[in-house]
C-alpha cells in the first residue's frame, strides 16, 4: 500500500468509528426493571406519567427529521437501537448480554433509580399491616432502600443532580457534531411542579399537591448549583470552543445572576462560599484548570448546603420562585 492510501485508510477509519460519545446518566441497566411493575401498586402516579411528556420521547424523537439529522451525522443508523439516544429518551434493561427497551421515554427508575435492589423492601411495612411498623422498622425501611440505590422525593440534592445529568445534555460531539440542542432551559421548581408533577400517591389519586414552600425553596437553589456543578464541569472538559462549550458558557452566566439574586434574599455561607469561587470566573478554554477547580468548590459547597438546609429559614428567596402560571406545561396532567 502506498503511503497516500495508509493515510487515507487512516482518515477512513477514523471517521467511521465516529465520535467519542460516552453514554449518559450512569444507571445500572442490569437492575431497571420497568414502568410496568411500578404501576402495578403506583396507578396513579403512571396516569400522569403516561400522559407526560417524558412518555413517548424516543418515538417522536426517532419520527422528526430533526432527529434523522443528527443520527446521520453522528453516523447511527437506528435511533431505537442507539444506547445513546436510549439513555436519555427511553428507559431500557439488560439482562446477560441483551438490552431492551423497557419504555420509550424516561420512566420511573430514570428518576428514581433502578429498582432490583430495593423494590420489595421499600413498600413491605417490614411484613407488617400498614401503620403498624415501629418508628424504628419504618427508618430501617427506607435506610435500606436508600442504600440500594432509591431516590426518594425527599432527596432533593439527587433528584436535581439527575434531572440535570440528561437536561443540561453533557455530551460535546452529540452537541457539536450531531447538531443536538445543548441543553433545555431547566429550573427545578418550574419543571418538576408542572405536567410531570405527580404526588398524587399518598392522597390515594384525591389530588396532586405542589411541593411544600420549604421544598420548593431548596428545589430552587439546589436546581441553580446542581447546574452550575454539571455545566462548569462541561465547559472545564470541552476540546474547543464550539456550540458546547459556548452554549455552556451562556448557560452559566445566566446561573450566575440567579445564584446573585438568592445571595442577595438570603445570608447564607455556602451561597456565600459558592460566589466567592465563581464571581471573577473567566470563561475560556485557556482557563479550563481555574473552571475545574470552581466546579469542584461549587460540588463541595452545594453538598454542605443539601446537608445543612431544610428549607424552614429560606423565606427570603419566596419572591424570587416560580408562580404557578410559569410552570411548565400547566398544571399537571390528568389526575387519574
Ligand atoms: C407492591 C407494591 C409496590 C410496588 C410494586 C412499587 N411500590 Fe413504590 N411504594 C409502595 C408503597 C406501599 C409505598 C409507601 C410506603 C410507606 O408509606 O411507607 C411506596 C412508596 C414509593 C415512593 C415514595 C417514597 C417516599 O419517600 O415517600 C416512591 C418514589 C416509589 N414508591 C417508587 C416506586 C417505583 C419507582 C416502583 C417501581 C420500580 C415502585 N415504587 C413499585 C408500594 C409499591
Ligand atoms: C433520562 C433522562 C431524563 C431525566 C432523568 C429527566 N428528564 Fe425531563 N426530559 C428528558 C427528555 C429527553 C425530554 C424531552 C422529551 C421529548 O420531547 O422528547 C424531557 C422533557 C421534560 C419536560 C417537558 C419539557 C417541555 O418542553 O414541555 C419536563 C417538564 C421535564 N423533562 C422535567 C424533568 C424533571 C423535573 C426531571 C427531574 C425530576 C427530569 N425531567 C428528568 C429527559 C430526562
Ligand atoms: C444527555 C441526554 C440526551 C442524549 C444522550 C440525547 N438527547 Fe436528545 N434531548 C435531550 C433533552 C433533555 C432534550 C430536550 C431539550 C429541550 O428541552 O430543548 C432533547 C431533545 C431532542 C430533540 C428535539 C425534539 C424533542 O423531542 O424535544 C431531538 C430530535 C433529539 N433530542 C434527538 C436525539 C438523538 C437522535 C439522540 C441520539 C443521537 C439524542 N437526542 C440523545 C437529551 C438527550
Ligand atoms: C422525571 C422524573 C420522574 C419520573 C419519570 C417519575 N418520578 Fe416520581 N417523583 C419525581 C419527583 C421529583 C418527585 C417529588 C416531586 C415533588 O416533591 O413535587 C416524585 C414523587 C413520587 C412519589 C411520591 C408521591 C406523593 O404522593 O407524594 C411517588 C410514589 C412516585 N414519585 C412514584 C413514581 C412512579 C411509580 C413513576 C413511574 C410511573 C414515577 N414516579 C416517575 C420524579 C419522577
Amino acid at each position: 500500500m502506498n503511503i497516500k492510501l495508509v493515510a487515507l485508510c487512516v482518515i477512513a477509519t477514523s471517521f467511521f468509528a465516529g465520535p467519542d460519545l460516552t453514554t449518559g446518566p450512569g444507571h445500572d441497566l442490569t437492575k431497571v426493571l420497568g414502568p410496568s411493575e411500578c404501576i402495578e401498586c403506583h396507578k396513579h402516579s403512571g396516569g400522569i406519567w403516561e400522559s407526560s411528556p417524558h412518555h413517548k420521547s424516543i418515538t417522536e424523537v426517532h419520527r422528526s427529521p430533526e432527529g434523522q439529522a443528527i443520527a446521520k451525522k453522528l453516523n447511527i443508523r437506528r435511533i431505537g437501537k442507539n444506547s445513546l439516544c436510549l439513555d436519555c429518551h427511553a428507559t431500557s434493561k439488560q439482562i446477560g448480554e441483551e438490552v431492551t427497551t423497557v419504555a420509550k421515554g424516561p420512566s420511573c427508575e430514570s428518576c428514581h433509580g433502578a429498582a432490583a435492589d430495593w423494590m420489595s423492601r421499600h413498600g413491605e411495612f417490614s411484613g407488617k399491616e400498614e401503620g403498624q411498623e415501629s418508628k424504628e422498622e419504618i427508618a430501617a425501611r427506607w435506610k435500606e432502600a436508600e442504600g440500594s440505590g432509591m431516590l426518594r422525593p425527599s432527596m432533593v440534592l439527587e433528584i436535581a443532580r439527575n434531572c440535570v445529568s440528561c437536561h443540561v445534555v453533557p455530551h460535546e460531539d452529540l452537541v457539536n457534531v450531531g447538531g443536538h440542542s445543548a441543553g433545555s432551559d431547566f429550573e427545578l421548581v418550574s419543571w418538576s411542579q408542572g405536567n410531570i408533577r405527580h404526588n398524587n400517591f399518598y392522597s390515594k389519586g384525591k389530588h396532586n399537591k405542589q411541593a411544600s414552600i420549604e421544598k420548593r425553596r431548596l428545589f430552587h437553589i439546589v436546581g441553580i448549583m446542581a447546574e452550575m456543578e454539571l455545566v462548569l464541569e462541561a465547559i472545564s472538559t470541552a476540546k474547543k470552543m464550539g456550540t458546547y462549550a459556548k452554549k455552556n458558557a451562556q448557560r452559566f452566566s445566566l446561573l450566575r445572576k440567579k445564584l446573585a439574586a438568592v445571595n442577595k434574599a438570603i445570608d447564607h455561607p455556602q451561597i456565600k462560599a459558592t460566589m466567592a469561587s465563581i464571581s471573577k470566573l473567566k470563561m475560556s478554554l485557556s482557563n479550563q484548570p481555574a473552571i475545574a477547580l470552581a466546579a469542584k468548590k461549587v460540588s463541595e459547597s452545594l453538598n454542605a448546603f443539601a446537608i445543612l438546609s431544610d428549607g424552614s429559614k429560606l423565606a427570603g428567596v419566596d419572591p424570587l420562585l416560580s408562580k404557578t402560571a410559569d410552570y411548565k406545561g400547566g398544571e399537571p396532567g390528568s389526575n387519574k
